[in-house]
């Protein structure tokens, strides 16, 4: 995944100053990014952004719900604990949630996490709370099940509901009790805690990959995390990872009345507790254990990213139950962001999938909290400009419990004499096309969409998806084995393989590959071939230029009608002054920034060369007259809930096609919502709003269809 989307442009405004249709969009583009690094984080263990980062898109979307409560998606990242489990592991449905825990980043905070709690429990405000203050281990949660004392089960958190059942890894994971011994062990008891890996066993781990030319891991959580969820139990067998246990969840038996008792009766019955642990009578002695770990940190052999509070008592806890996501008896006080000094000794630039230039500080390579760092990132030229980061300078880096470092400030006492500024490129690295900065963005972007290596899977995917091109039998999987071997690095290479294929060209024949076969290539061709006639609309989409989604493709259609009138229309408007590039500003729904991104894209002589290439390939069909006089014509719909008899899609296509506007949200302006089984938030929106709701039946004998 990318942190690209976070230059979006609404992430900027302040939670309170969003108009609600700004709200609308940030909650979806903060669902989508959150559901993005969950993913990053809890099925491919390689996040890419920092705990920091990822904890405040969570407060964002959390402040925008808070604000508008009428605005929660169905799919909240406030309504989900982590990722969904991968595939490969049988799934587990958990008994009780595994949730998941509130931060405090500051004492206040955790006065705050006291104050609520007495408040809560209707206590005075000096009122003693035992807590136990224990530390935060960086691994990842876990539940063993034991029934009469054997372990019969061991799941991962997942999301947080459902798990995967990592049993076999669970029982070659040292610390994990396959047997239980000890008195007053509850017939069926589900122990809690944190799978994790000790500093040097992760280092030693990463050396043996590295000879092995194996992936090696960015710190041991990510180490803890993809050898216990290695689909052979052998190699999980073979990577040092242990068990803390610290909590519980379904107990056939109670198990003590206060959480000090509990850890006692765990340890008792062969588990390893996390230490120091310090049962705590005030808030001074919690916040001191907090200090001296946080001076500890180093030393201990794992790593530890804060301190949990619990409260102790147990009959408290039960009483003050959870809130969303995470327990009213617990906070994690998290520990700040590990430094280092280091030399900056070059900027390179990276160009990511879509095209942005990110910006990566080269350093001289320093350990940062046990991780050896050699790069960072700038983020983009702003930030490069706002901290004055230039080659040669001392800097800063600093990991906050995480992944990627980040260069919090340059020394400048250790400035060398003569370091000039950095100056960032306005062509892309990888093609040599211009790269340009839209309005209001701080990325940069290459605009050599169709030929920039950086972007050619990506765009190639793009051009033969469903809604583009739509290749049968070609998918990621088929663009990255054509464009590893060469065979296309642009759109119209795809109809050229036959020819190529038939000519001897491609070595060996492609039926000749692994999994493709005579027939599978007949197909794959035959497929090809009858794409080379295409709408303009599917022809324009398909070129990936940024902002031009399927909407905008159609508006663009509708407007020039014909591909050659169109791109006049885009070399006139270059000049911005010309009836052209009004003309194109004024198409309703495309606007001045969109504009650019499109004059541009087709500014570039790299682009223009590839879509001349295309066309002697393919042959674009006008576009297709407007159905006009419907009853929907103009009309504002939103579809929610399961369509039973066209599939969304074609639903979409179907309203547009009859004038109307497509709209992912409800609001003010909405004229249908079309609700089928298993719709939820967006039709009580509806209901509250009085907007008409129909049924998927209704619907069609409203627009005289199917
Ligand atoms: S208690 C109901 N105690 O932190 C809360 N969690 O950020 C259950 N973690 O998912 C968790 N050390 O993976 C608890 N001493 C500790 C912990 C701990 C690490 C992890 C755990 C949890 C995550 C929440």
């Amino acid at each position: 995944m990318s942190g690209e989307n976070t230059t979006d442009p609404l992430a900027g405004i302040d939670v309170g100053a969003l108009t609600e249709e700004q709200a609308v969009a940030e909650l979806e583009r903060l669902a989508r990014e959150i559901a993005e690094h969950d993913r990053d984080y809890h099925q491919l263990d390689a996040p890419t952004i920092s705990d920091a980062e990822y904890d405040a898109l969570r407060r964002r979307n959390r402040a925008i719900e808070t604000r508008l409560p009428g605005l929660v998606r169905d799919d909240s990242p406030s309504r989900r604990i982590g990722a969904a489990p991968a595939q490969g592991f049988r799934k587990v449905r958990h008994a009780q949630p595994m949730l998941s825990l509130d931060n405090a980043f500051d004492d206040e905070e955790v006065a705050g996490f006291y104050g609520r709690i007495r408040r809560f429990l209707g206590l005075d405000g000096d009122a003693a709370v035992d807590v136990v203050a224990e530390p935060k281990i960086d691994g990842l949660s876990a539940a063993l099940l034991y029934e009469d004392g054997e372990l019969v089960r061991g799941a991962t958190r997942g999301d947080g509901a459902t798990g995967e059942d990592v049993t076999n890894n669970l029982c070659v994971t040292g610390d994990v009790p396959r047997r239980l011994s000890g008195r007053g062990i509850p017939k069926r008891l589900e122990v809690r805690g944190e799978v994790y890996m000790r500093r040097e066993d992760f280092l030693a781990l990463n050396r043996a990959q590295e000879n092995a030319e194996r992936q090696v891991f960015a710190n041991p959580r990510n180490a803890a995390a993809g050898s216990l969820r290695q689909l052979d139990p052998a190699i999980t067998e073979t990577r040092p990872i242990r068990f803390f246990g610290y909590a519980w969840g379904e107990a056939s038996d109670p198990i003590a009345d206060t959480l000090w008792e509990a850890r006692q009766r765990l340890e008792e019955w062969g588990f390893t507790l996390n230490e120091p642990a310090r049962r705590c009578k005030v808030l001074e002695a919690a916040l001191d254990h907090y200090r001296n770990l946080e001076e500890a940190r180093a030393t201990l052999p794992f790593d530890i990213d804060g301190v949990v509070y619990k409260v102790d008592r147990l009959d408290w806890q039960n009483r003050l139950g959870t809130v969303s996501r995470s327990p009213r008896w617990a906070v994690a006080h998290k520990f700040p962001a590990e430094k280092a000094r280091t030399v900056l000794k070059s900027i390179g630039i990276q160009v990511g999938r879509t095209g942005m230039l990110t910006p990566v500080a080269r350093l001289e390579p320093v350990t940062v909290g046990g991780v050896v760092v050699s790069n960072a990132t700038l983020h983009n030229e702003d930030e490069i400009e706002r901290k004055d980061v230039r080659p040669g300078d001392t800097v800063v880096v600093q990991r906050a419990g995480d992944v990627i470092p980040q260069i919090v400030t340059v020394v400048r006492e250790r400035r060398p004499k003569g370091a000039k500024p950095f100056v960032f490129p306005d062509v892309c690295p990888e093609c040599g096309s211009a790269a340009v900065r839209e309005e209001d963005e701080v990325a940069r972007r290459c605009t050599g969409g169709l030929i920039c290596p950086a972007q050619a899977v990506e765009r190639l995917r793009h051009f033969v998806g469903r809604n583009a091109f739509d290749i049968e039998g070609i998918g990621e999987k088929q663009i990255l084995a054509f464009w590893g071997k060469g065979l296309v690095k642009e759109p119209a290479d795809l109809f050229t393989l036959e020819s190529r294929d038939g000519d001897g060209e491609i070595d060996p024949p492609l039926c000749d590959w692994e999994g493709w076969g005579e027939t599978s290539v007949h197909n794959l061709f035959a497929a090809i071939d009858r794409r080379r006639d295409i709408g303009i609309e599917r022809f324009l989409y398909a070129l990936g230029i940024r902002h031009v989604g399927q909407a905008t493709a159609r508006l663009l259609s509708r407007r020039y009608e014909t591909l050659d009138r169109f791109l006049e229309a885009m070399a006139e408007a270059r000049d911005r002054d010309s009836e052209a590039y009004r003309g194109l500003v004024d198409v309703d729904g495309i606007g001045r920034k969109v504009a650019e991104v499109i004059v541009e894209f087709f500014a570039e002589p790299h682009n223009g060369r590839a879509i001349g290439d295309l066309r002697d390939r393919v042959r674009v069909r006008d576009a297709e007259p407007v159905e006009s006089g419907s009853e929907i014509a103009g009309k504002t719909v939103v579809f929610t809930g399961t369509l039973e008899t066209v599939t969304r899609a074609e639903a979409k296509a179907r309203a547009e096609a009859l004038g109307a506007k497509v709209s992912g949200s409800v609001g003010a302006k909405t004229d249908y919502v079309v609700a089928g089984p298993g719709a939820g938030s967006k039709l009580k929106k509806a209901q509250e709003l009085d907007v008409t709701v129909l049924s998927e039946a209704e619907w069609f004998a409203l627009i005289g269809a199917p």
